[in-house]
C-alpha cells in the first residue's frame, strides 16, 4: 500500500493568486504536495510548474491526455522535462496509447513521474455513457476494466472517486495507487460536489491520495484547515 498524501488542488486563475496561497505555507517544514490544473496552466504556462517546484512543493500536473498514441508519447515527452511528481491521462485513449505515453515520459536514466489514468469523469453519470458513450455496461464495471487496463499498459493507478477506491484495489491489486478527489470534512460545505467522502473514511476505504480544493483553498484559514486534512487522513 502506498503510504500516500493530501494534494492540494491549486483551482487558481492566476500565478499571482497562487502565490498569494503558497506564501501561507511558507514557514511549514511539510510543504503540500500541489495539483496544478488545465486553468492555470493554460494561463501561467510551464514556468509556473518549475517556480512552484523550486519552491520545495510537489506536483501533480493534471492535464488529463487524450490523443493518437504518438501525438500523447511526444507530449510526455515534453512533460518529463518539467521534473513533475505525477501527471495523468484518459483510459479512453486505448492500452496502446497508455504505453506510448510511459514511453514518452521516461528518462534517460530511467525514472519518471508516477502516471496514473482516469477512469470515467465523475462528473458523467451512468446513464449518460451508456446513452451518448454508448457504453453497454455498468459504470463500476467500466471503471473496473479502465483501471485493469491501465495496469496492464504498466500505469501506476487512477484518479477516481473514492467511492471506486476498493473496487479499484480489488481488481488491481493494493499496491496500484488511488487517487481521490470529492473529499469534504464532516462539518464541511459539500460545494458542487455530489459525491463526497470525509479524508478519514476515504484513508479507510482505500484512497491512496485524497485530492483537496476548496476545503483547503477557500477556508478561513487554509494552513489550519491543510493540517487538519493531513491529521484526519494520515494521523499526523
Ligand atoms: O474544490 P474541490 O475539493 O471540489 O476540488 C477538487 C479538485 O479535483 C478540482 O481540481 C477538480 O477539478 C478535481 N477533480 C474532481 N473530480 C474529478 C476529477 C478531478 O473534483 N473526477
Amino acid at each position: 500500500m502506498n503510504r500516500g498524501d493530501v494534494i492540494i488542488a491549486l483551482d487558481f486563475p492566476s500565478a499571482e493568486a497562487v502565490y498569494a496561497f503558497l506564501d501561507k505555507f511558507e514557514n511549514e517544514s511539510r510543504k503540500p504536495f500541489v495539483k496544478i490544473g488545465m486553468e492555470l496552466y493554460y494561463a501561467a504556462g510551464p514556468q509556473i510548474v518549475r517556480e512552484i517546484k523550486a519552491r520545495g512543493h510537489k506536483i501533480f500536473l493534471d492535464l488529463k491526455l487524450h490523443d493518437i498514441p504518438n501525438t500523447v508519447k511526444r507530449a510526455m515527452s515534453v512533460l518529463r522535462n518539467l521534473d513533475v511528481d505525477m501527471t495523468n491521462l484518459h483510459a479512453a485513449g486505448t492500452i496502446d496509447m497508455m504505453k506510448a505515453a510511459i514511453e514518452g515520459l521516461t528518462r534517460e536514466d530511467g525514472t519518471r513521474p508516477m502516471l496514473l489514468a482516469v477512469t470515467q469523469l465523475t462528473s458523467t453519470s451512468e446513464e449518460r455513457m451508456q446513452k451518448e458513450l454508448l457504453i453497454n455496461a455498468t459504470m463500476p464495471e467500466t471503471v473496473k476494466k479502465y483501471a485493469q487496463n491501465a495496469k496492464e499498459a504498466g500505469l501506476d493507478g487512477v484518479v477516481c472517486s473514492p467511492l471506486e477506491a476498493a473496487l479499484v484495489k480489488e481488481a488491481c491489486g493494493a499496491e496500484f495507487a488511488t487517487v481521490t478527489p470529492g473529499i469534504r470534512f464532516a462539518d464541511g460545505d459539500v460545494g458542487d460536489q455530489v459525491r463526497v467522502m470525509t479524508p478519514e473514511k476515504a484513508r479507510v476505504g482505500g484512497s491512496d491520495y485524497i485530492v483537496v480544493g476548496r476545503p483547503i483553498t477557500q477556508a478561513e484559514d487554509p494552513l489550519a484547515a491543510y493540517r487538519r486534512c493531513v491529521k484526519e487522513f494520515l494521523g499526523e
